[in-house]
């Protein structure tokens, strides 16, 4: 687009997308430092662009209805053959949404998003629109994750013009862009990836959904600080935020739903990244505990809940002298500061020495908990490994600690308890508040505690029983 003598510009806060009309240090609306760069917002071509939109016969000539004139179609929902991903949308896709699936280059988006393309339903055209990716890559991945395709069409294309026009051909039901930071629109004279192309592209590609009835999902990367970069507007203008997450070492990930207008935000999608892509995993908690023969200290199993889903996880401690004047404390996969109030709690309830021992915690399999019912697990690791008595693999623990060293009740512990008890544990140290209307079948199973003495106490018994 040639520019005019008038160009317009304005400056762009590349982390949140505040508009100024100057450059400014720090963002008066997210606080972020040095964030702000000139772009160009010359807007010529918008006007003609929406006279010549084709989406819907009806462009333009929308009239306001009564709500309950209005068709529902809440039961059509697409099920696009990948039943985490399903499940994480509330049960399959709304025709018609815009999602926005974001992650850190590498984590896997674009293997997902080719494998659902792939094993879409035959009743289902699929386009998908790669601006990273060349054909004869996308075609090397799709024989490496040795599907056999029904519908699967690839463009490779970074004008979303030209995506359009070549979408009004093929009438896809879903169309994938990978990604949002490739694409552009010569409505907007900035370089692809700039604030505003993402913002415009993205609200073209909502119009697009709306008023074709195309689901589209959009890629979108993030920042070394862990946000979608940019678009913090695109969080508002999307229908569906999900996050796919997870430790590069190992090989889970977690497809996680931040914003849903069409379901809850409870759900989550664990898979596990192999050698031929993507696997569905629907008992997480059997990957996620290292079943071994020989006992050993300082492993305590935690009953959590990931979203609404039931997880075991491995919690591991290591207590050991230091040989500073400061004892480290460490923790992967848990909130250092929690860890250090729990250490704190130990020392004044029960007695434990803990100023003079280093103490590391783990949780195993790279998963990160923020569920407080894993307080009693880790504090049970803790005491395990400082007093060097292997906890019975039976046992598990789901409940959280009070600063007082009460044991406090945790949220659906019947759920947790029911997964405990598949998964084969005989034992569940739950607080002792809070089993009113309990289940019967479940009352054998339970070990109530109150305070951490009484747990210390319990702990320390068995020590006893399990001295020569
Ligand atoms: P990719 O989907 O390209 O990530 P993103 O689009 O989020 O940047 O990530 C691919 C990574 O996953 C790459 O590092 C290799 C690995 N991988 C596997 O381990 N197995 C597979 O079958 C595939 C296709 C990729
Ligand atoms: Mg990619």
């Amino acid at each position: 687009m040639a520019k005019t003598a008038k160009t317009k510009t304005a400056f762009f806060c590349s982390n949140c997308g505040a508009q100024s009309p100057k450059w400014v240090g720090r963002c008066p609306s997210c606080g972020e430092w040095n964030t702000y760069t000139e772009e160009v917002i010359g807007r010529t071509d918008r006007q003609a662009w929406q006279q010549g939109l084709t989406f819907a016969p009806e462009q333009g000539k929308n009239k306001p209805l009564l709500i309950q004139d209005i068709a529902s179609h809440a039961l059509t929902r697409l099920d696009t053959g990948n039943r985490e991903l399903d499940r994480v949308l509330g049960g399959g896709l709304v025709p018609g949404s815009f999602v926005l699936i974001g992650g850190e280059p590498g984590i896997g988006k674009s293997t997902l998003m080719l494998q659902v393309a792939l094993q879409i339903p035959g009743n289902q055209k699929i386009l998908y629109v790669s601006g990273e990716e060349s054909g004869q890559q996308l075609k090397m991945r799709a024989e490496r994750l040795g599907l056999t395709p029904n519908n699967c069409f690839i463009l490779t294309e970074t004008n979303l013009d030209d995506i359009f026009t070549q979408a009004a051909r093929l009438q896809p039901d879903i169309l994938v862009a990978d990604s949002i930071q490739t694409l552009s629109t010569p409505v907007i004279d900035a370089s692809a990836g700039s604030i505003s192309q993402i913002k415009e592209c993205a609200a073209q590609l909502q119009r697009y959904a709306k008023e074709s009835g195309v689901s589209v999902f959009v890629i979108g990367h993030i920042t070394k600080d862990g946000n979608l970069a940019g678009p913090k507007i695109l969080e508002h203008i999307v229908d569906t935020v999900l996050h796919f997450e997870g430790d590069r070492n190992y090989g889970y990930r977690i497809l996680r739903s931040i914003k849903n207008r069409f379901g809850s935000t409870n759900e989550i999608g664990i898979y596990e990244m192999q050698g031929n892509g993507l696997r569905e995993v629907e008992n997480p908690s059997e990957i996620l505990l290292s079943r071994r023969e020989e006992q050993l200290s300082g492993t305590a199993i935690a009953a959590t809940l990931e979203g609404l889903r039931p997880i075991m996880v491995e919690v591991q401690a290591l207590v050991s002298p230091t040989a500073y004047s400061v004892p480290q404390r460490s923790a992967t996969g848990f909130d250092l500061r929690r860890l250090n109030m729990l250490l704190a709690v130990l020392e004044k309830r029960c007695g434990a020495r803990l100023n003079q021992k280093d103490v590391f915690l783990n949780i195993a399999g790279g998963l990160r908990v923020d569920d407080p019912a894993i307080d009693l697990a880790v504090i049970a690791a803790v005491l395990s490994s400082g007093q060097d008595i292997p906890l019975d693999p039976k046992y598990c623990f789901a409940a959280e600690v009070g600063l007082t060293g009460e044991i406090r009740p945790v949220s659906r512990l019947e759920q947790r308890l029911a997964e405990a008890e598949k998964l084969g544990f005989e034992q569940i140290f739950v607080s002792r508040y809070g089993l009113k209307g309990m289940k019967p079948e479940f009352q054998s199973k339970i070990v109530p505690v109150s305070t951490l003495f009484e747990l210390f106490q319990k702990i320390s018994k068995l020590h006893a029983s399990v001295k020569p």
